[in-house]
């Protein structure tokens, strides 16, 4: 039996992501913050497999099954530990220390071929430079010093079509190694091969054990595309690495990492002295690497380009930190300039003055939402107090939310009340919506404007709010079903209104005293209301917990099946609106289109609720 260090396995466990490597093998819908799909280990027809992303763990609520990645393929695969982790291993090219059975030292010795021939190219790139005055020239015009160019040991690769590969042959490695890490490519008639990288500045990718993974190229002219990079191989997957990790890790050492766009804002930042930068590798910023950051710091900064593109990346990696838990704040650069541009302006100081006021969060949401919405125009308004709300939905602290409430009036205009009701009321208040353009205005605003907006009143099917009252009651009476049940089901999955208000009551007596105090419920309702609340509460549902924990799992799939429901006669409604409209606009075409996709969207998620 193999033995493997702890190291290598807690590596395997964070390069794969648990809803990623389930999803594989079963279909998971998104539930709350987690996913959720039908238990491969017994026979339900209801899912209450649920996989927690923070957590990396799975667990089934109605068989009892649960653990971690490397677990779960395990035991759905029916095989033993090892092999499972070296599946795993294999999945996003790891490679596992200490290894003995035959096939694997096979596989370990063509690695490390692959990193020797890797570095053989790097060295040769490496000295190319110093031969070639275009390109060196090139680098020092760009403020790229001699240490620099040493540190990260960049090269040239030469203007000919078989250079490195005749060296390479040199050194005794075969065309098919070659091709195996992208090096060399196979001609189409296949009568051989020829170089990938041609005149361009190259620069090694290496990674934290110090092994040369890949390479950037950079054209030193304008010709396309400016940057090339080494496809996926054996030895490198770009979605799991970073580039300058194994320089940024040595530098940061329990302080902070700054993550950039691009190598030329690494090796610029390095240049002027700050050198824990990193770079995801010309592919947009993935989970995997934020987990293999968090191995070597607990302080984040995403400073990418000041451009659209730029900014709505940062959106993107906060919101991939976040749901790992992570810390992370957005330095914002001047409108138009990347990291190497400022650094090269402005000077180092500077810099460090941008990074002191980072953003957090929320605060980098109004920034963004900013860029996008037009805040003189009132539809701008909506749109920008509309995403605020989504982010503000997920703060934990009322006082904080409180605060930017305000913040977010005051440049809108839009009444604190308006903004709060979109914030606590948002998430389904679908049922009241006619023209798809006006989608997501909050309620009170909709009020104020009828002559725009036609509201439609759904009736609540009675199955639907006997699913809701019950759930309620399972919820109210019984702690350890809250606790199961907050994380999929919010106050305002609650259609219901008066629902939605006893779930607020309950869910924030929960957060804040642990406990319901049924008469805070009641006193907060009178007459024909109180009533109601009154037989909700009184409801006690007499199950062992198994039993409940099936219930409460019908109930909210019931509830989600009707939410699904009253979707779909919405998005109809809306649909059929434009279809009999005789003066289309291309917005209505646009549209249009949104709103067919969303209905097979609906259609095929209600087929998996069924
Ligand atoms: N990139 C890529 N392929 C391209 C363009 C970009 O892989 N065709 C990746 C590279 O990793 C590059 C990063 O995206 O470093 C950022 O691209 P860009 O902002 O266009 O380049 P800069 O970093 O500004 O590079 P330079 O200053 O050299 O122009
Ligand atoms: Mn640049």
């Amino acid at each position: 039996m193999p033995y493997y260090s702890e190291d290598d396995i807690q590596r395997v466990i964070e390069s794969n992501d648990i809803v990623d490597v389930v999803s594989e093998h079963i279909e998971l819908k998104r539930a709350g913050s987690n996913y959720k799909g039908l238990c491969p280990f017994h026979s339900e027809k209801t899912p209450s497999f649920m996989v927690s992303p923070s957590k990396q763990i799975y667990h089934c609520f109605g068989c009892g099954e649960g653990g971690d990645v490397i677990g779960f393929v395990m035991k759905h695969l029916g095989i033993e530990f090892p092999e499972a982790l070296e599946l795993l291993a294999d999945r996003t090219s790891i490679q596992l220390e200490k290894e003995s059975s035959q096939e694997n030292n096979e596989k370990n010795n063509k690695r490390n071929r692959l990193f020797d021939l890797n570095r053989d190219a790097a060295r040769y790139f490496y000295n190319n430079l110093r031969k070639n005055r275009v390109a060196y020239n090139y680098l020092l015009n760009r403020g790229i010093n001699d240490n620099t160019i040493k540190a990260f040991g960049i090269g040239y690769a030469y203007d000919t079509w078989e250079d490195l590969l005749n060296h390479l042959k040199s050194k005794g490695y075969q065309d098919s190694e070659m091709a195996d890490v992208g090096l060399i490519i196979e001609r189409k008639n296949k009568s051989g091969h020829y170089d990938r990288f041609r005149n361009r500045i190259m620069f090694p990718i290496i990674n934290t054990k110090g092994k040369v993974i890949g390479f950037g190229g950079r054209v030193i002219d304008d010709s396309q595309p400016k940057y090339l990079n080494s496809p996926d191989s054996l030895v490198f997957a770009k979605g799991n690495n970073l580039y300058n990790l194994n320089i940024a890790k040595k530098y940061s050492r329990g302080n902070d990492i700054i993550l950039v766009e691009g190598y030329m804002d690494v090796i610029a930042l390095f240049n002027y002295g700050i050198k824990n930068c990193v770079a995801s590798l010309g592919t947009a910023f993935t989970p995997n690497q934020a987990k293999l950051l968090k191995r070597y710091s607990n302080e984040f900064y995403i400073c990418y380009d000041s451009d659209t593109a730029g900014l709505k990346a940062t959106d993107k990696a906060f919101d991939i930190f976040k749901e790992l838990g992570i810390d992370v704040k957005a330095i914002v650069l001047p409108s138009g300039k990347d990291p190497d541009d400022f650094i090269k302006e402005y000077g180092k100081s500077a810099f460090l003055r941008l990074k002191n006021n980072s953003l957090n969060f929320i605060d980098f949401k109004i920034h963004f939402y900013k860029s996008i919405y037009d805040l003189t125009q009132l539809e701008g308004k909506i749109g920008f107090t509309r995403e605020i709300a989504k982010t503000l939905k997920n703060v934990k602290s009322p006082v904080e939310v409180d605060a930017y409430i305000a913040k977010i009036s005051q440049e809108t205009k839009i009444s604190t009340d308006a903004i709060k009701n979109e914030i606590y009321g948002g998430t389904n208040n679908y049922k009241n919506k006619t023209n798809p353009k006006d989608k997501y205005i909050s309620n009170k605003y909709r009020n104020n404007n009828r002559e725009r907006i036609i509201p439609v009143k759904h009736n609540l099917e009675p199955g639907h709010l006997n699913a809701e009252r019950n759930l309620l009651s399972l919820i109210i009476n019984d702690k350890k079903i809250y606790a199961k049940v907050k994380e999929v089901f919010t106050p305002s999955d609650f259609l219901n209104e008066i629902n939605r208000q006893i779930a607020r009551l309950v869910y924030g007596m929960y957060e804040e005293e642990n406990s319901v105090f049924e008469d805070k419920i009641i006193n907060s309702f009178e007459g024909e209301n109180l009533e109601k609340v009154q037989s909700i509460i009184n409801t006690n549902i007499q199950l062992d917990d198994r039993e409940k924990i099936k219930a409460v799992d019908d109930f909210i799939g019931k509830i989600q099946r009707y939410n699904l429901k009253i979707k779909k006669d919405e998005i109809k409604k809306q649909i059929e609106e434009i279809v009999s409209n005789n003066e289309k606009t291309e917005g209505d075409e646009e549209t249009f289109k949104l709103l067919c996709s969303e209905l097979t969207r609906i259609e095929r998620e209600l087929k998996f609720h069924r």
